[in-house]
């Protein structure tokens, strides 16, 4: 597949996942700082670099930022790492060592480590 192929199919992805999302959230209805209609939309610029690598998008870099911002309870926390678990897991070819190189080339840091196993009920700041 050709890069500009494979970033319509990620795009098209995206829009799915961002869909799923919306679902999820309005079916449980849960009211919270964090909603993973939030976090797609703030980490959004991101999975082209997870993906694909290159650089890092300052539009990445921002959507970190505002992103642990927004965590002020470790339910927060724990919701976000949720939201990033199941999104990740929708996006074919996802190379969690460079989604987790994120946070530090953006100059900040994440307290968990995203993997497809990572238990969210148990993420704490750190
Ligand atoms: C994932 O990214 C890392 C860092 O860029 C790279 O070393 C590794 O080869 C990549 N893994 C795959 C499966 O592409």
């Amino acid at each position: 597949m050709g890069k500009i192929a494979k970033s319509i199919s990620l795009t098209m992805m995206v829009v799915m996942v961002s869909m799923l999302m919306g679902d999820h959230y309005h079916l449980h209805g849960v009211k919270a700082e964090i909603t993973c209609e939030k976090v797609t939309y703030w980490l959004f610029p991101c999975i082209s670099y997870g993906v694909l690598g290159g650089t890092v998008s300052p539009a990445c870099c921002d959507g970190v930022k505002t992103s642990l911002a927004a965590c002020k309870t470790v339910e927060d926390l724990r919701k976000k790492c949720q939201c990033v678990k199941d999104g990740a897991a929708l996006i074919p070819a996802l190379n969690y060592t460079r989604v987790n190189d994120i946070p530090a080339l953006c100059g900040t840091t994440c307290p968990y480590q995203v993997s497809p196993d990572v238990d969210c009920s148990k993420v704490t700041f750190t």
